[in-house]
């Protein structure tokens, strides 16, 4: 099984160097690799628990989308999304949390941090916080688990979701597997995902030698606001009082962390020399403003265009979303009918497909002014596949049962097309091409997988 590396980014802020150097660049490079897919999202869900400022939402979205493509994230070999535009995954959402335990939940550090807050202003331990901060660990579940991630690259303050993920998917697993196996489903339900913590790439410091955060406000902005933010952040590094001529300690100040973070080791080590032999405080930001502009500039450029077009940006996030969806939406038609949701008139319930429970899927053979044919209609009657007309009731009859052997195993492969006409939501399409395409994007693929599934069984 191919990789697959999910990471999804809350829309609540501006994008600053300390969110360049420790996410956004390494996962960059990391998809540029090409060994392993890649799913990137905007987590606007998760923004509404952090803010109610709709206009602060709604900018941050623009700003990290730019962001992204301007730092060069490339949506043709990834997938690139907005969390708001699949809704899978809050259908998804309220499935988990009906099998998640709300223990795991008090458990959650983000949610006990804000209560220990209120025990220790002596306020009401729930005050202020809302059902979405409770509910966080499990919208990030179905963010991970829809797609089946194999690898979740996040900070270390993320890990403890990533567990959970685990536990919630093992949860359902454990519950419905079966059912989801019987609904047309492969294996498990969900992957249990991965954490990647990279330890290497260090955290930035900010201003003040501490964590590079927003919570800090110590923060370089990456591109808002141009090479003159940049400046003025760097000027307000801060450093000892040492004059120009003065030797100084590199690792006084973050300025040479900073530096490091966009050179190479010889540049560093020269930088570091220079500063040992007294070199300006006020030179040295200078350097290290220099240093940062090599490489981000031309990124800032691209930005800059990019944030003048919010409809290009809007038309790649959309084209994610299709893409996406194409995954989600099958998955998610498999769950509806595991937990006993599909459609009224198809019990796919594994409790229930004792003999006599009800219709199954069939091959009906007919005669028609080409030939002999044979349909395959799903349990609840929809009309799946057409075959093309053969001369003789013995050819069309071999095909059908060849039909229920072969193809119920190629999981999403399309079928053959010379041999049968697909049925899409009442319309013939020919052509496997077409037919890719659509399955793709569609759930009828998963719907006549699951209906050869059941014939098989039924023959067996
Ligand atoms: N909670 C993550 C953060 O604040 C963002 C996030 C939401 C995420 N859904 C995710 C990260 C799924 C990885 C996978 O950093």
């Amino acid at each position: 099984m191919t990789s697959r590396f999910l990471t999804g980014i809350t829309t609540s802020g501006t994008p600053h160097l300390g969110n360049y150097v420790g996410a956004i660049r390494p996962a960059i490079a990391a998809s540029r690799r090409g060994d392993a897919e890649g799913f990137f999202f905007l987590a606007d869900y998760h923004a509404l628990i952090k803010s109610d400022d709709p206009a602060r939402i709604a900018r941050s979205r623009l700003e990290i989308a730019a962001t992204w493509l301007a730092c060069g994230l490339d949506p043709g070999r990834v997938t690139f999304y907005r969390q708001s535009d699949i809704p899978e995954i809050p259908e998804l959402t309220w499935m988990l949390t009906c099998v998640t335990a709300k223990g795991l939940l008090n458990r959650a550090h983000a949610y006990k941090a804000a209560v220990d807050q209120n025990t220790a202003k002596g306020d009401d331990p729930d005050a202020a916080i809302t059902a979405g901060l409770y509910m966080y660990p499990v919208l990030m579940s179905a963010d991970i688990l829809i797609f089946n991630a194999t690898h979740v690259p996040v900070g270390r303050d993320q890990l403890q979701h990533v567990e959970m993920t685990r536990d919630v998917g093992q949860r359902f697993n454990h519950i419905y597997g079966k059912a989801w196996r019987a609904a047309g489903g492969d294996g498990d339900p969900f992957v249990l995902p991965e954490a990647v913590i990279e330890e290497s790439v260090a955290t930035l410091p900010g201003l003040d030698g501490r964590k590079m955060s927003k919570s800090y406000d110590n923060t370089v902005p990456l591109f808002e606001g141009g090479t003159k933010a940049l400046r003025e952040a760097v000027a307000r590094i801060v450093t000892d009082s040492r004059e120009p001529g003065e030797p100084k300690d590199p690792d006084s100040s973050s300025l040479s962390a900073i530096f490091r973070a966009f050179a190479g080791d010889d540049e560093s080590a020269t930088f570091r020399h220079a500063l040992e032999a007294g070199l300006g405080w006020g030179d040295a930001k200078q350097k290290l403003v220099e240093r940062i502009e090599a490489e981000i500039a031309p990124m800032r450029e691209r930005y800059d265009a990019l944030m003048a077009r919010p409809d290009d940006i809007e038309d790649a996030l959309r084209e994610g979303a299709e893409k996406a969806r194409a995954i989600a939406a099958p998955r998610l038609e498999i769950m509806r009918r595991a937990v006993g949701l599909g459609a009224l008139a198809a019990p796919v319930g594994w409790a229930r497909a004792g003999k006599k429970a009800g219709k199954r899927a069939r091959i009906v053979s007919f005669r028609d002014g080409e030939g002999f044919r044979f349909r395959l209609v799903g349990a609840d009657g929809e009309e799946l596949l057409l075959s093309h007309p053969f001369a003789d009731p013995r050819g069309a009859g071999q095909a059908s049962r060849a039909l229920s052997a072969e193809d119920a195993e190629r999981s999403l492969a399309p079928l053959d097309a010379t041999r049968f006409v697909f049925m899409h939501e009442g319309s013939a399409l020919a052509g496997s091409a077409e037919f890719t395409e659509l399955a793709a994007r569609d759930a009828a693929i998963e719907r006549t997988r699951a209906a050869l599934v059941s014939l098989r069984d039924t023959a067996a």
